[in-house]
Protein backbone atom coordinates (compact mmCIF):
# COMPACT_ATOMS: atom_id res chain seq x y z
CA UNK A 1 0.00 0.00 0.00
CA UNK A 2 1.35 3.06 -0.72
CA UNK A 3 1.87 6.30 1.94
CA UNK A 4 -0.36 8.56 0.03
CA UNK A 5 -3.46 5.21 0.48
CA UNK A 6 -2.25 5.27 4.14
CA UNK A 7 -2.39 8.42 4.70
CA UNK A 8 -5.75 8.84 3.08
CA UNK A 9 -7.39 6.24 5.23
CA UNK A 10 -5.63 7.24 8.30
CA UNK A 11 -7.52 10.94 8.12
CA UNK A 12 -10.64 9.10 7.37
CA UNK A 13 -10.22 6.44 10.05
CA UNK A 14 -9.17 9.22 12.72
CA UNK A 15 -12.25 11.40 12.15
CA UNK A 16 -14.33 8.37 12.47
CA UNK A 17 -15.89 9.59 9.22
CA UNK A 18 -18.06 7.08 7.59
CA UNK A 19 -16.36 4.80 5.14
CA UNK A 20 -17.67 4.54 1.81
CA UNK A 21 -16.05 1.76 0.06
CA UNK A 22 -16.75 2.70 -3.28
CA UNK A 23 -16.19 6.23 -3.04
CA UNK A 24 -12.85 5.22 -1.71
CA UNK A 25 -12.12 2.65 -3.97
CA UNK A 26 -12.25 5.59 -7.23
CA UNK A 27 -10.44 8.01 -5.18
CA UNK A 28 -7.53 6.00 -4.41
CA UNK A 29 -7.82 3.85 -7.70
CA UNK A 30 -7.62 0.55 -5.59
CA UNK A 31 -9.82 -1.94 -5.67
CA UNK A 32 -13.02 -2.20 -3.27
CA UNK A 33 -11.38 -5.39 -1.75
CA UNK A 34 -8.34 -3.31 -1.02
CA UNK A 35 -9.56 -0.41 0.50
CA UNK A 36 -11.69 -2.64 2.87
CA UNK A 37 -8.43 -4.70 3.96
CA UNK A 38 -6.12 -1.58 3.72
CA UNK A 39 -9.28 -0.48 6.70
CA UNK A 40 -9.28 -3.71 8.78
CA UNK A 41 -5.10 -3.81 9.02
CA UNK A 42 -5.23 0.09 10.23
CA UNK A 43 -7.86 -0.33 12.61
CA UNK A 44 -6.47 -3.29 14.05
CA UNK A 45 -2.80 -0.71 13.92
CA UNK A 46 -4.87 2.16 15.99
CA UNK A 47 -6.45 -0.33 18.39
CA UNK A 48 -2.87 -1.63 19.54
CA UNK A 49 -1.65 1.85 19.60
CA UNK A 50 -4.49 3.07 21.55
CA UNK A 51 -3.92 -0.52 24.01
CA UNK A 52 -0.45 0.28 23.94
CA UNK A 53 -0.77 4.02 25.25
CA UNK A 54 -3.53 2.93 27.69
CA UNK A 55 -1.01 -0.21 29.18
CA UNK A 56 1.39 2.13 29.64
CA UNK A 57 -0.23 4.99 31.42
CA UNK A 58 -1.97 2.60 33.58
CA UNK A 59 1.64 0.22 34.45
CA UNK A 60 3.53 3.58 35.09
CA UNK A 61 0.42 4.47 37.94
CA UNK A 62 1.07 1.63 39.05
CA UNK A 63 4.78 1.23 39.48
CA UNK A 64 4.65 4.82 41.59
CA UNK A 65 1.72 3.71 43.88
CA UNK A 66 3.98 0.46 44.21
CA UNK A 67 6.97 2.83 45.37
CA UNK A 68 5.02 4.59 47.66
CA UNK A 69 3.57 1.72 49.07
CA UNK A 70 6.41 -0.94 49.58
CA UNK A 71 8.00 2.68 51.02
CA UNK A 72 5.04 3.07 53.47
CA UNK A 73 5.45 -0.18 54.49
CA UNK A 74 8.98 -1.39 54.06
CA UNK A 75 8.02 -4.45 52.39
CA UNK A 76 7.16 -5.53 48.56
CA UNK A 77 3.71 -4.25 48.28
CA UNK A 78 3.36 -5.52 44.44
CA UNK A 79 4.88 -8.70 42.80
CA UNK A 80 4.06 -8.79 39.60
CA UNK A 81 2.07 -6.38 36.84
CA UNK A 82 0.78 -8.24 33.37
CA UNK A 83 -0.95 -6.74 30.68
CA UNK A 84 -3.20 -8.66 27.71
CA UNK A 85 -5.05 -7.46 25.06
CA UNK A 86 -8.43 -9.82 24.41
CA UNK A 87 -7.65 -11.81 21.26
CA UNK A 88 -9.89 -11.88 18.59
CA UNK A 89 -11.72 -14.61 18.71
CA UNK A 90 -12.38 -14.30 22.78
CA UNK A 91 -14.09 -10.99 21.75
CA UNK A 92 -15.99 -12.91 19.11
CA UNK A 93 -16.92 -15.52 21.86
CA UNK A 94 -18.07 -12.89 24.65
CA UNK A 95 -20.15 -11.28 21.93
CA UNK A 96 -21.91 -14.04 20.49
CA UNK A 97 -22.38 -15.31 24.51
CA UNK A 98 -23.47 -11.99 25.64
CA UNK A 99 -26.34 -11.73 22.57
CA UNK A 100 -24.66 -8.47 21.40
CA UNK A 101 -24.04 -7.41 17.69
CA UNK A 102 -20.77 -9.05 16.41
CA UNK A 103 -18.39 -6.49 15.30
CA UNK A 104 -15.48 -4.36 15.99
CA UNK A 105 -17.85 -0.94 17.31
CA UNK A 106 -19.78 -3.43 19.60
CA UNK A 107 -16.70 -4.63 21.15
CA UNK A 108 -15.39 -1.52 22.02
CA UNK A 109 -19.02 -0.06 23.31
CA UNK A 110 -20.05 -3.28 25.62
CA UNK A 111 -16.61 -4.93 26.20
CA UNK A 112 -14.89 -3.04 29.56
CA UNK A 113 -11.90 -5.78 29.61
CA UNK A 114 -10.55 -5.68 25.69
CA UNK A 115 -7.52 -4.29 27.84
CA UNK A 116 -6.52 -5.96 30.95
CA UNK A 117 -4.08 -5.46 33.71
CA UNK A 118 -3.18 -7.52 36.41
CA UNK A 119 -2.01 -7.08 39.53
CA UNK A 120 -0.48 -9.47 41.90
CA UNK A 121 -0.09 -9.06 45.39
CA UNK A 122 2.23 -10.89 47.80
CA UNK A 123 -0.58 -10.24 50.65
CA UNK A 124 -4.13 -10.23 50.99
CA UNK A 125 -4.52 -6.79 52.81
CA UNK A 126 -2.13 -5.27 49.83
CA UNK A 127 -4.62 -5.67 47.13
CA UNK A 128 -7.11 -3.37 48.54
CA UNK A 129 -4.14 -1.29 49.67
CA UNK A 130 -3.47 -1.35 45.70
CA UNK A 131 -6.86 -0.68 45.12
CA UNK A 132 -7.22 2.59 47.43
CA UNK A 133 -4.69 3.96 45.72
CA UNK A 134 -6.32 3.58 42.11
CA UNK A 135 -9.08 5.05 43.36
CA UNK A 136 -7.52 8.10 44.44
CA UNK A 137 -5.94 8.67 41.06
CA UNK A 138 -7.89 12.03 39.96
CA UNK A 139 -7.66 10.98 36.06
CA UNK A 140 -8.45 7.64 36.62
CA UNK A 141 -11.98 6.80 37.28
CA UNK A 142 -13.26 4.07 38.46
CA UNK A 143 -16.85 3.18 37.55
CA UNK A 144 -17.49 -0.08 38.68
CA UNK A 145 -16.09 -2.97 41.33
CA UNK A 146 -16.53 -6.09 41.08
CA UNK A 147 -14.98 -8.23 44.95
CA UNK A 148 -14.67 -11.47 43.89
CA UNK A 149 -12.63 -12.05 47.30
CA UNK A 150 -15.32 -10.84 49.67
CA UNK A 151 -17.83 -12.71 47.35
CA UNK A 152 -15.60 -15.68 45.68
CA UNK A 153 -17.46 -16.65 42.51
CA UNK A 154 -19.48 -20.11 42.73
CA UNK A 155 -16.21 -21.94 41.33
CA UNK A 156 -14.36 -20.33 43.78
CA UNK A 157 -12.58 -17.75 41.73
CA UNK A 158 -11.17 -14.98 43.53
CA UNK A 159 -9.84 -11.64 42.69
CA UNK A 160 -10.97 -7.26 42.89
CA UNK A 161 -12.10 -6.38 39.53
CA UNK A 162 -12.24 -3.10 38.57
CA UNK A 163 -13.44 -0.68 35.87
CA UNK A 164 -11.71 2.13 34.87
CA UNK A 165 -11.67 4.73 32.54
CA UNK A 166 -8.40 7.05 31.47
CA UNK A 167 -8.02 9.77 29.39
CA UNK A 168 -5.56 9.53 26.49
CA UNK A 169 -4.57 11.98 24.22
CA UNK A 170 -3.66 11.98 20.56
CA UNK A 171 -2.92 15.29 19.32
CA UNK A 172 -5.80 17.85 19.56
CA UNK A 173 -8.11 14.90 20.29
CA UNK A 174 -8.66 12.98 23.78
CA UNK A 175 -10.70 9.64 24.19
CA UNK A 176 -11.63 8.05 27.24
CA UNK A 177 -10.50 4.66 27.58
CA UNK A 178 -11.39 1.50 29.51
CA UNK A 179 -9.63 -1.12 30.89
CA UNK A 180 -10.05 -3.57 33.42
CA UNK A 181 -7.99 -4.18 36.32
CA UNK A 182 -7.40 -7.17 38.24
CA UNK A 183 -6.10 -7.39 41.77
CA UNK A 184 -5.03 -11.03 43.37
CA UNK A 185 -2.65 -12.22 46.00
CA UNK A 186 -0.09 -14.59 44.18
CA UNK A 187 -2.43 -17.79 45.98
CA UNK A 188 -5.23 -16.47 44.79
CA UNK A 189 -3.39 -16.17 41.05
CA UNK A 190 -2.17 -19.44 41.23
CA UNK A 191 -5.50 -20.98 41.63
CA UNK A 192 -7.44 -19.01 38.84
CA UNK A 193 -4.37 -19.84 36.16
CA UNK A 194 -4.65 -23.47 37.11
CA UNK A 195 -8.42 -23.07 36.74
CA UNK A 196 -8.15 -21.18 33.41
CA UNK A 197 -5.94 -24.02 31.95
CA UNK A 198 -8.04 -27.05 33.45
CA UNK A 199 -11.59 -25.42 33.59
CA UNK A 200 -12.71 -21.86 32.67
CA UNK A 201 -13.65 -21.53 29.01
CA UNK A 202 -13.61 -25.05 28.01
CA UNK A 203 -16.88 -25.75 28.96
CA UNK A 204 -16.54 -28.75 30.91
CA UNK A 205 -20.29 -30.23 31.88
CA UNK A 206 -20.83 -32.79 34.27
CA UNK A 207 -17.62 -32.53 36.33
CA UNK A 208 -19.15 -32.21 39.18
CA UNK A 209 -16.89 -33.48 41.37
CA UNK A 210 -13.82 -32.12 39.67
CA UNK A 211 -15.21 -28.39 40.20
CA UNK A 212 -16.30 -29.21 44.08
CA UNK A 213 -12.45 -30.40 44.36
CA UNK A 214 -11.30 -27.06 42.81
CA UNK A 215 -13.92 -25.14 44.89
CA UNK A 216 -11.96 -26.79 48.03
CA UNK A 217 -8.66 -25.39 46.98
CA UNK A 218 -10.07 -22.05 46.47
CA UNK A 219 -10.82 -22.16 49.72
CA UNK A 220 -8.16 -23.89 51.16
CA UNK A 221 -6.49 -20.94 49.55
CA UNK A 222 -7.99 -18.18 50.84
CA UNK A 223 -7.60 -19.55 54.06
CA UNK A 224 -4.19 -19.83 53.24
CA UNK A 225 -3.60 -15.97 52.62
CA UNK A 226 -4.83 -15.22 55.91
CA UNK A 227 -3.04 -17.39 57.54
CA UNK A 228 0.07 -15.59 55.52
CA UNK A 229 -1.49 -12.25 56.63
CA UNK A 230 -1.37 -13.28 60.37
CA UNK A 231 2.06 -15.03 60.40
CA UNK A 232 3.53 -11.39 59.03
CA UNK A 233 2.25 -9.31 61.60
CA UNK A 234 3.59 -11.67 64.13
CA UNK A 235 6.96 -11.54 62.27
CA UNK A 236 6.55 -7.72 62.14
CA UNK A 237 6.06 -7.59 66.22
CA UNK A 238 8.90 -9.60 66.83
P1 LIG B 1 -15.90 -12.68 31.22
O1 LIG B 1 -15.79 -13.65 32.36
O2 LIG B 1 -14.60 -12.49 30.49
O3 LIG B 1 -17.00 -13.02 30.33
O4 LIG B 1 -16.24 -11.22 31.81
P2 LIG B 1 -17.46 -10.74 32.72
O5 LIG B 1 -18.02 -9.50 32.16
O6 LIG B 1 -18.37 -11.86 33.02
O7 LIG B 1 -16.71 -10.27 34.02
P3 LIG B 1 -16.08 -11.16 35.17
O8 LIG B 1 -15.75 -10.17 36.22
O9 LIG B 1 -16.94 -12.31 35.50
O10 LIG B 1 -14.76 -11.76 34.53
C1 LIG B 1 -13.77 -10.97 33.97
C2 LIG B 1 -12.45 -11.69 33.91
O11 LIG B 1 -12.13 -12.28 35.17
C3 LIG B 1 -12.34 -12.84 32.94
O12 LIG B 1 -12.03 -12.44 31.64
C4 LIG B 1 -11.21 -13.68 33.57
O13 LIG B 1 -9.94 -13.11 33.31
C5 LIG B 1 -11.48 -13.52 35.03
N1 LIG B 1 -12.37 -14.58 35.53
C6 LIG B 1 -13.68 -14.46 35.83
N2 LIG B 1 -14.18 -15.60 36.27
C7 LIG B 1 -13.18 -16.49 36.27
C8 LIG B 1 -13.07 -17.88 36.65
O14 LIG B 1 -14.02 -18.52 37.04
N3 LIG B 1 -11.85 -18.46 36.51
C9 LIG B 1 -10.76 -17.78 36.06
N4 LIG B 1 -9.61 -18.44 35.97
N5 LIG B 1 -10.83 -16.50 35.69
C10 LIG B 1 -12.01 -15.85 35.81
MG1 LIG C 1 -17.51 -13.85 33.57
Amino acid sequence: MSNEVRKAILAIIEKNSRIDLKELSVLLGISEIEVANAIADMEKEKYELRYQYVVGILKAKINIINEQLSREYGREIIWDVSSRLKKPDSIHAKLLRKDYERNFAAAKKKLNDLIGIRIVCLFLDDVYKVAEMLQKQSDVEVIKIKDYIEKPKKNGYMSLHMIVEIPIYLGEQSEIKRAEIQIRTSAMDFWSVLDYQLIYKKNVSGAEEVAKELKGYSEEIAALDKKMMKLRNKIDKI
